[in-house]
């Protein structure tokens, strides 16, 4: 699937642009599905925000249970002062999250494409597990930021062994918010880590449990990133973006009037363990598979 020459610029670039990895077809089926399952979602009351801004207060029982089911993140921006929305529930979700590969087929058939393993293989990961996917709508006029962050911070396993795979279900524009990276960035070593924060640490801290978040960020490296080295990743739809867990990203808000929907799939090594402190979980009755 990767020529030599792509395998060294992932290694030295920490990033690898594989245009029309995926037919514009599979794309629109993608893009199809996802509209479905955002008809048939319900609110009901229940409304969970996505913000990389204040993640540790927005990380509310609804995220953190979602590792093994398919729920739906509003937009920041989605609501007016009363609560209400400011546009349809179809143009307020920011992300479908976080086992869509596992529980739709659609998204299933989607992510255990051969040419997706074979791509895998050849970065080495011999025994892969999908652990996580999201259906990002970057909605037109209100789609959120999301600041510069390493993956690894989110999916940390040890050895660090995972792989980002970030699909563009439309053309991705500096206008309407695309992937920025850092070339060569991966280099530079894990700045901090987002955990579950257990009893003891709350009790520890002298804080009751229901007043104290429940996830934290554990920092090893404060200082802040050389966001003038970022360059962006303008891509056309179908486009592979394959990412380094330690490659520093992110993407700008969207005030166009174009969405920019993208898929994202993170895959990690069964050789490799995955923490128990990630904010990530599977309940035993689904456990992660491979292709
Ligand atoms: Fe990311």
């Amino acid at each position: 699937m990767l020529t030599p020459e792509q395998i060294r610029k992932y290694d030295e670039e920490g990033f690898l642009v594989i245009p029309d990895f995926v037919e514009p077809s599979a794309c629109e089926r993608l893009q199809q599905r996802a509209k479905e399952l955002v008809a048939e979602f319900n609110p009901n009351g229940i409304v969970s925000v996505f913000s990389t801004h204040e993640q540790t207060r927005t990380s509310d029982d609804y995220f953190l249970e979602s590792g093994d089911k398919i729920r739906f993140f509003f937009e920041e921006n989605a609501f007016n002062a009363d609560g209400s929305l400011r546009q349809s529930k179809e143009r307020s979700i920011n992300k479908i999250g976080h086992a869509l590969h596992d529980l739709d087929p659609v998204f299933n058939e989607f992510s255990r494409r051969a040419e997706i393993k074979e791509l895998v293989d050849d970065l080495g990961f011999s025994d892969p597990l999908l652990v996580q996917s999201m259906y990002i709508f970057k909605q037109p006029n209100i789609g959120g930021e999301v600041t510069c962050h390493q993956d690894g911070t989110f999916l940390f396993t040890e050895p660090l062994r995972v792989l980002g795979l970030w699909f563009a279900l439309e053309d991705a524009t500096i206008e309407n918010g695309c992937l920025w990276a850092i070339p060569g960035g991966h280099k530079a070593g894990l700045k901090s880590r987002f955990v579950r924060t257990s009893t003891s640490d709350r009790l520890e801290a002298g804080y009751r449990p229901p007043e104290t978040s429940k996830t934290h960020f554990e920092v090893f490296d404060g200082a802040s990133w050389p966001e003038e080295k970022l360059q962006p990743l303008e891509v056309e739809k179908g486009t592979l973006i394959v990412l380094h867990p330690l490659m520093p990203h992110l993407s700008r808000e969207n005030r166009s009037p174009k969405s920019r929907h993208a898929y994202t799939l993170h895959i990690i090594d069964s050789s490799a363990d995955y923490s128990k402190e990630n904010w990530l979980q599977r309940s035993a009755e689904m456990p992660l598979r491979g292709f």
